[in-house]
């Protein structure tokens, strides 16, 4: 999508397909208003007097303007009172509907009218921008008919910033609405095509698209040899080979330590031999969405030229149960020389990541964030709002709640206490991969801290928040905004 910055009250002087205004609760007219309704030649104020003009909340009124306006069409997105940015959102999703149901190509915004209580100007243009970047995706790769192209292709956005400032702003929630189209999109295939090949696949011509970054591929055999016992216990009952992704980003001096994104990505998990209930099964497919986002975040940052080092590691799996399968009961050696007892072979995101962590360890990291859909029990206590956010360092769990904060896509400190670790103690080996009913979330959590001990890291467990179910089944493409917005910030 292309954003083009605007002066405020330039709207009248510039030709649009179609005007986007806020309409507030309150009693005295404004003089927008009152200009607006002038080039509408005094429909406005007709339909305020009737009521059939709304400024409820969310209520979006389109209107065809008179041929001696500077635009074709109006559409009036009712605002109630000045609110939160949760409301500018939902508000701005219901114009930014409105006006794609229009013939219109382009749309000016009159951003600088809306307002809310909680957000400043610079962050309603990025959310601004994300919303109306993100809105054109569909899901249609399976599909036999495709998707009707987008019509809507640049939006002008009025602002009272300067117009440098604002032009930056708005790249970063368009390049944050791209990454999660990316991640929407992976997370969205079937598991018979988003395979960890595919994935892999994806990794390569990523390499091939951005000069600054590489990407190395790693397969069973140089699994085995690094010893990574753990993972390849999970892709053990699988004909699918599985592969082991490593992009490197370098936007900074090579002297720079990196930031080190690891995704989970399986890309379907049955449960193994402990396998999984038939209903609802399907979305299991989901269960790469961590590694999706790591990808979406990493085509966003190229995207954005940013100026960091980032390394992304992605172990990618399938979960399936054979005559080969991981059995509950076996003890498998990890990349760290820790022994776990697989008592459930359906708790494998861990066994993925333990060993994705210990191979960061290399890359003597700033920092490491895993993403992870880990645990039904996380749907459980956050429900889909908001990821669970574990840390074995304040700083860095402050930083990624603000960025989840500032973006809007949220995550809530959980904690990693050590009466919760000891649920994993095993007889059999050094730690068990389950922690008995309780918790469930923060055990998954402390296992991984068992493999974490090198490095500040943090983990966010995306089960909730990566898909919706029902009606509505789809990938969110969270949290590719925190991730992106983590490290716009904090490098
Ligand atoms: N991928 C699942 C977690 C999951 C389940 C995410 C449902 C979203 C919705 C994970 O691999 C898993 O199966 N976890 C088990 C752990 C248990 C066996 C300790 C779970 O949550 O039931
Ligand atoms: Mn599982
Ligand atoms: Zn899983």
């Amino acid at each position: 999508m292309d954003f083009i910055i605007k002066p405020q009250n330039s709207w009248a002087k510039t030709n649009t397909d179609c005007l986007v205004m806020p309409l507030f609760d309150t009693s005295k007219a404004s003089a927008l208003f009152a200009a607006v309704d002038k080039e509408m030649g005094g429909v406005l104020s007709r339909l305020k007097k009737t009521k059939e003009l709304s400024n409820k909340a969310g209520k979006v009124t389109t209107l065809y303007a008179p041929e001696s306006a500077s635009f074709k069409t109006l559409v009036t997105v009712g605002c109630g009172k000045k609110s939160d940015i949760s409301a500018f959102r939902k508000n701005m999703t219901a114009a930014v509907n409105a006006v794609r149901a229009t013939q219109s190509r382009n749309a000016i915004v009159l951003l600088d009218a809306f307002d809310t209580e909680d957000a400043d100007e610079n962050t309603l243009i990025k959310h601004a921008a994300n919303l109306w970047a993100i809105a054109d995706y569909r899901y249609d790769e399976t599909l036999s008919k495709k998707a009707e192209a987008t019509r809507l292709k640049k939006v002008y956005l009025t602002s009272t910033l300067s117009a440098a400032k604002a032009k930056s702003l708005a790249s970063q929630g368009n390049a944050m609405a791209e990454g999660a189209k990316v991640a929407m999109n992976l997370g969205n295939l079937p598991g018979n095509i988003c395979t960890p090949s595919y994935l892999a696949n994806q990794a390569k011509s990523l390499a091939e698209n951005y000069d600054k970054i590489t990407t190395k591929i790693l397969n069973e055999s140089d699994m085995k040899k690094l010893g990574m016992g753990s993972l390849l216990s999970v892709t053990a009952g699988t004909e699918e080979p599985a592969k082991f992704i490593i992009m490197d980003y370098q936007g900074a001096a090579k002297k720079t330590k990196p930031t080190v994104l690891v995704g989970k990505g399986v890309t379907f998990d049955s449960g193994g031999i402990s396998i999984k209930p038939g209903a609802r099964m399907d979305e299991m497919k989901y269960d790469m969405c961590g590694a999706a986002s790591v990808f979406g975040t990493i085509n966003a940052v190229a995207q954005l030229d940013l100026k960091i080092n980032l390394v992304c590691v992605v172990g990618a799996v399938e979960n399936m149960p054979s005559g080969k399968a991981t059995k509950p009961g076996d003890v498998v050696t990890s990349m760290s020389g820790k022994t776990i007892e697989v008592l459930n072979t359906d708790a494998e995101g861990r066994l993925v990541l333990c060993d994705a962590l210990t191979y960061v360890e290399r890359y003597k990291p700033k920092a490491v964030i895993d993403i992870a859909t880990l645990t039904g029990a996380c749907v459980v206590a956050l429900g889909q709002h908001a990821a669970g956010l574990y840390a074995n360092d304040e700083k860095l769990s402050a930083d990624l709640k603000t960025a989840g904060d500032e973006t809007y896509d949220r995550a809530w400190p959980m904690p990693l206490w050590a009466e919760y670790d000891k649920q994993l103690d095993s007889k059999f080996a050094d730690i068990g991969n389950i922690g008995g009913p309780e918790a469930g979330s923060v055990t998954a959590a402390c296992f991984l801290s068992r493999f974490t001990s090198e490095y500040r890291w943090a983990h966010l467990d995306i089960a909730g928040a990566a898909w919706k179910s029902g009606a509505a089944k789809g990938a969110t493409g969270r949290p590719v905004s925190l991730l992106t917005q983590y490290l716009i910030n904090n490098g």
